[in-house]
């Protein structure tokens, strides 16, 4: 057992959270990961409308009794999402735990918390995850370079990232973006981490909906296949490297903008990616943490195989150097 300020707090057994993932977060992982012991995530504008999100929250509700989050995340978008609509649902149905990432969570966090939910923000610099802590939301989630989906712009790995945070956060901190096993959980700890927020290493798990072909394929992939796409746009994302991130890059690099990329990057082609297994039918997400996954196992699994590997670590190999 690792017991740590995130897992009192949050009323769960292992440090580790099943970060928002859109198109993947659906309630039978979220509860997967959530019965494991773990805090698993559904991801709000996966659904295409508040009253779906509520179907799946039920859904989560009847699958596990154990804490678990939804994530609803506020990044500028092409046509934006009724935003008021899904937070209403969130609280109305007494989601424990919300995770929020995007944009500045302070116009939230009173909602959220005269309703007795819990706020975990995913910040990508120490001056946003200072900003949020001063809001009050109750944990961070500091996002290195290495992670999947919006990494920011700043480019600073997580082992200094981490250990620059820990100076300053004072509510519980959780690592993430490039964490796939066991010595990442135990690293994070020493790095001054409360827990850590894991995606890429969820996509390739049983419970996870996307096809067969995805999660092999990430089981073949190393840290150099993926790609940073909208770097000019100043809203970089890190996703698997393949024909269509390629292609993108190659227009936005000629002086392209977003207009000129919109068709190849559409949510709907990166959606049919995970449904049909056809890695080359749009831009899908992945970490550097892709190069740890080497097989696919159950998110009970995973996460156990993740907890006994940093206690062995700490109380074996690492007491053990020391003379
Ligand atoms: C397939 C995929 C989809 C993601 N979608 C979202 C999202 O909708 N909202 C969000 O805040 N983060 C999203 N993320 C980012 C993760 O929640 C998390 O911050 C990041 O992936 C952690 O790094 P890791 O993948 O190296 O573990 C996504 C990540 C992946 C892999």
């Amino acid at each position: 057992m690792l017991n740590t300020r995130f897992t009192a707090e949050f009323g769960i057994k292992a440090p580790i959270m099943q970060g928002g993932m859109q198109w993947i977060g659906n309630a039978e992982l979220a509860a997967a990961v959530s019965n494991a012991g773990g805090l698993g995530t559904i991801t709000a504008l996966t659904f295409p409308t508040p009253d779906a999100l509520a179907g799946q929250i039920a859904r989560c509700q009847e699958l596990t009794d154990k804490p678990f989050a939804v994530n609803l995340t506020t990044l500028p978008s092409i046509s934006p999402p009724p935003y008021e609509e899904y937070q209403a649902v969130i609280i109305d149905l007494g989601v424990p735990v919300v995770e929020t990432s995007g944009s500045n969570p302070d116009r939230f966090v009173d909602t959220y918390h005269a309703a007795g939910i819990k706020i975990v923000h995913k910040a990508t610099s120490i001056r946003h995850a200072v900003k949020a802590q001063a809001a009050g939301v109750d944990a961070i989630a500091m996002i290195g370079f290495e992670a999947a989906g919006h990494p920011g712009e700043l480019d600073v790995p997580l082992f200094v990232l981490l250990a620059a945070a820990a100076r300053t956060i004072t509510i519980p901190l959780l690592a993430a973006g490039g964490i796939g096993n066991g010595a990442g959980l135990a690293a994070a700890l020493a790095l001054g981490a409360d827990g850590v927020l894991l995606a890429t290493r969820f996509m390739a798990t049983a419970e996870a909906p996307i096809h067969q072909r995805v999660k092999e394929e990430l089981v073949a992939r190393d840290e150099l296949q993926t790609q940073l796409i909208f770097r000019q746009l100043r809203n970089t994302a890190r996703v698997s490297a393949n024909s269509v991130s390629e292609e993108v890059v190659a227009i936005l690099s000629a002086g392209g903008e977003f207009g000129d990329v919109r068709e190849l990057v559409a949510g709907r082609r990166g959606r049919t990616v995970y449904e049909t297994g056809d890695l080359e039918a749009g831009i899908w997400w992945a970490g550097l943490s892709q190069t740890l996954i080497d097989d696919i196992p159950t998110c009970s699994e995973l996460i156990a195989r993740m907890v006994d590997e940093a206690e062995d670590i700490i109380t074996t190999k690492l007491l053990a150097s020391i003379a």
